[in-house]
């Protein structure tokens, strides 16, 4: 398994923090960008991440801009994702177990470096549920998806 990285400038500084926590546990990382805090467009990297993400179904990918929320509408737009933003682990584990998330969305600017790196481990760790009624709306989700 491969954590496929992203972020624009308003999450750069937090994904730095992100892909060291990764590396420091010896998961291998690609990073898409960006590669500075000049600014760029958060979609450009979403579909990079998301592009990749969807080819490799065992991948997982994280997602980081100023709030997250542009990076989860852009990501959510890809055939293939399930993106959630999180602000709780909970939210994290859930959003694995119920959605079977491949993308994990943060906001840069506005949690803590520490809740970021929790949220990451517990996105990470989670496995999807079987249980019959994810499995159900999840394919709901993905029947509901046009192919451009
Ligand atoms: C960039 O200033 C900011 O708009 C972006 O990082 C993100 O928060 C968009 O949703």
């Amino acid at each position: 398994m491969k954590i496929v990285i992203g972020s624009d400038h308003g999450g750069y500084e937090l994904k730095k923090i992100i892909k060291k926590h990764l590396i420091n546990q010896n998961i291998t990382v690609d990073d898409k960008g960006c590669y500075s805090t000049d600014s760029v467009d958060y979609p450009e990297i979403a579909q990079a991440v998301c592009n990749s993400v969807a080819e490799e179904k065992n991948n997982l990918g994280i997602l980081i801009c100023g709030t997250g929320i542009g990076m989860s509408i852009a990501a959510n737009k890809i055939k293939g994702i399930r993106a959630g933003l999180c602000h709780t682990e909970i939210e994290a584990k859930l959003t694995r177990q119920h959605n079977h998330a491949n993308v994990l969305c943060l906001g840069g600017r506005i949690i803590g470096t520490e809740l970021a790196k929790s949220i990451v481990d517990k996105f990470i760790i989670t496995e999807y549920s079987k249980d019959k009624r994810h499995l159900h709306r999840v394919s709901m989700l993905d029947n509901s998806e046009v192919k451009c």
